[in-house]
């Protein structure tokens, strides 16, 4: 069990435990909203399963949107050119707003926002696998750019349509978002793919470097996936893991190909008869070490995290007075 489940669990307010206490008829009824394609809104009765769930996942997500914006936030300045360092400040600035939408949806559940960032920076929560990993060139951000960003589009869009009404309006908002950070990315590629030899060569260099820690964002296999058969069985997780993989390999394989760009995968095909893109599997134990902290940059990235959310505390500590005077009033 994770501590994230821990927590949840343990932050559950007394009102909403006594809610979840399942009487005959109210997961039925709760489940043939959901089989009618309703929103579960947050004051509507819920499964505790349900909402232990859905606070791992949503927490997963804005912890990775905020750890996300610390690889890029550290090449704004030595982006190339003034226009190419304000759109690189924009994408960061949004990728910092879908934290706080998230952690909002996550609120609405019942857990409160400095638990979920105690645990983020104590290394007690996840985050996506591939912030992990360094940008070591200016090529790293037109991938991270155009393929992570895809990647995410990919799975939000997805998720989007799933049973929880905020957490799919968030992804509305944030999926519209994405996509302009995808054209941004996506001119960087082609203008790094199409420059001098030098630039051609750092493209594909970085290229080749993002492509397994990308392989492996969508999760594990389906037949090592821990959550996906209870979050199907809510309508939270509309498509598997391989699914979504096959997905992105569907829509991003033939423009990779159309670049020009080398897949350093030798296996790497079409299936007819599945149809479905034959993969080399990522190498899985990596993963599993990233996720459980052990990547590249693990510790560094969330030291940075931990002395961010430490600087910012003053700011925190004067909100919470300002609101104490108008609270007792
Ligand atoms: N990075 C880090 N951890 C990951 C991961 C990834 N790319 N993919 C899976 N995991 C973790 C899961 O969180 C889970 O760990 P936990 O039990 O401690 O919570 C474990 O690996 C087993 O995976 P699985 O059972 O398949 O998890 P899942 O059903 O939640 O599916 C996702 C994984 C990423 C597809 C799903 O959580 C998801 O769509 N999340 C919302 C979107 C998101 O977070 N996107 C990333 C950033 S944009």
């Amino acid at each position: 069990m994770s501590s994230s489940e821990n927590s949840a669990g343990g932050t559950t307010t007394p009102r909403l435990v006594a809610e979840e206490e399942t009487s005959p008829g109210q997961l039925a009824a709760f489940e043939e909203r959901i089989a009618r394609g309703e929103k579960i809104e947050p004051g509507d009765w819920m499964p505790a399963l349900y909402r232990k769930q859905l606070i791992r996942l949503i927490q997963q997500h804005a912890n990775s949107e905020l750890m996300g914006a610390l690889p890029e936030g550290q090449w704004i300045p030595y982006a190339p050119g003034f226009r190419r360092k304000m759109a690189l400040i924009a994408k960061v600035q949004d990728e910092v707003g879908h934290a706080q939408l998230l952690y909002r949806a996550a609120e609405t559940l019942g857990k409160p926002r400095h638990e979920m960032m105690t645990e983020l920076v104590n290394g007690e929560s996840k985050y996506s696998n591939v912030f992990n990993y360094p940008c070591e060139t200016w090529a790293d951000i037109a991938m991270v750019g155009w393929l992570i960003d895809g990647a995410a589009i990919v799975n939000q869009t997805i998720m989007q349509t799933g049973s929880y009404g905020p957490y799919s309006r968030a992804l509305q908002r944030i999926t519209y978002e994405e996509a302009f950070h995808l054209k941004q990315g996506y001119d960087l590629v082609v203008t790094l793919h199409t420059g001098t030899p030098a630039q051609r060569a750092m493209c594909q260099e970085a290229f080749s470097r993002w492509w397994w820690p990308l392989m492996m964002f969508f999760g594990p296999p389906d037949r090592a996936s821990v959550h996906t058969d209870i979050l199907q069985r809510w309508a939270l997780k509309p498509k598997t893991n391989d699914e979504q993989r096959q997905i992105f390999l569907r829509k991003f394989v033939p423009k990779i190909q159309e670049l020009g760009l080398e897949i350093p995968d030798e296996d790497l095909r079409w299936d007819e008869d599945s149809g479905t893109w034959h993969f080399t599997q990522p190498d899985w134990d990596e993963f599993k070490r990233v996720i459980r902290g052990g990547g590249p940059l693990n510790a560094e990235r969330l030291a940075l995290r931990r002395l961010l959310y430490e600087q910012g505390s003053w700011l925190r500590t004067a909100l919470e007075q300002a609101e104490q005077p108008r609270a007792a009033a």
